[in-house]
């Protein structure tokens, strides 16, 4: 596995991934009983922005460096960049030094009685994980194939909750592992939230992707996506998307007018 999140921290697509994840997350602590937030794909707990990694792509400069200056008074947004302020260490007033990832996230925004279950097949990144949430009793980290050891979790006991997946896309036969896991774990749990990160290069291709995993879904699901530049180059990450089945109420008309502009501050 190539993969390594630590270079793609902050980029434009994790913003957008993570006010969506956030979002779905304040909708769920609208009932007071708790939910359970599970991760098939966790990567680290923190991201150092101005390491070797992110500094070779400089993703994170058209990511969440450039969103601080604008103005958002949607109350999502607020919620969002206070979060991030919050978790994250500044080296200047508008300049986020260390990004959180979706774990960090959503375990920040945690109830006392909410849980939260991360899966990371690295062992750098999980090793991380174990470490920042040693002794925190809601925050369970596993070391291992996030599609395979879901199944142990599915239903959870919570009956409610969010079930994040956010593969890497390195791998000839993702989609159709995607397409069984979601096979498998709406079985289990057909009334749980699943919300699929996925990248947009070529339009064709992802719509062709998306369609075949939804084609038999009996659960209504949105499509919400970001694309900041236009879908005709096929090589490059153009937008960025999450599928989200059984949504929570209002989720599409919260997030399209800042999907819209996000987008306008991403691109080019
Ligand atoms: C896109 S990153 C996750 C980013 C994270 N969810 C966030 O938003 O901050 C994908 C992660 O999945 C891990 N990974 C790849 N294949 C995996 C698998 N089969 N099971 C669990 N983790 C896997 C990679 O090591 C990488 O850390």
């Amino acid at each position: 596995m190539n993969y390594d999140h630590a270079y793609h921290a902050g980029c434009f697509a994790d913003v957008f991934k993570h006010i969506v994840v956030l979002a779905i997350l304040r909708k769920l602590q609208k009932k007071s009983t708790p939910y359970c937030y599970l991760e098939t794909h966790a990567g680290g707990p923190y991201y150092d922005l101005r390491g070797f990694e992110a500094s070779k792509t400089g993703e994170a400069i058209n990511g969440i460096q450039k969103i601080w200056t604008l103005d958002w008074p949607e109350p999502i947004m607020q919620d969002y960049l206070a979060l991030i302020r919050q978790v994250s260490h500044f080296n200047k007033p508008n300049a986020c030094s260390v990004y959180p990832g979706s774990g960090a996230i959503a375990a920040e925004v945690m109830r006392y009685n909410d849980r939260c279950v991360l899966q990371e097949l690295a062992i750098n990144p999980f090793i991380q994980l174990e470490r920042f949430f040693e002794g925190n009793k809601r925050v369970a980290c596993y070391h291992q194939d996030g599609y395979a050891g879901s199944k142990a979790f599915l239903p959870p006991l919570e009956k409610r909750g969010l079930v994040l997946i956010d593969p890497p896309y390195e791998e000839v036969h993702e989609w159709k592992k995607l397409k069984e896991y979601l096979t498998m774990a709406l079985k289990r749990w057909p009334t749980g939230i699943f919300a699929i990160w996925y990248p947009i290069k070529d339009r064709w291709g992802i719509d062709k992707n998306l369609s075949k995993l939804t084609a038999d879904l009996s659960q209504p699901f949105v499509r919400l996506e970001c694309c900041p530049l236009l879908d005709d180059v096929p090589y490059r990450l153009n937008g960025t998307g999450m599928c989200v089945i059984n949504p929570p109420w209002l989720l599409a008309e919260e997030i399209r007018p800042i999907a819209n502009k996000l987008a306008k501050a991403f691109g080019e």
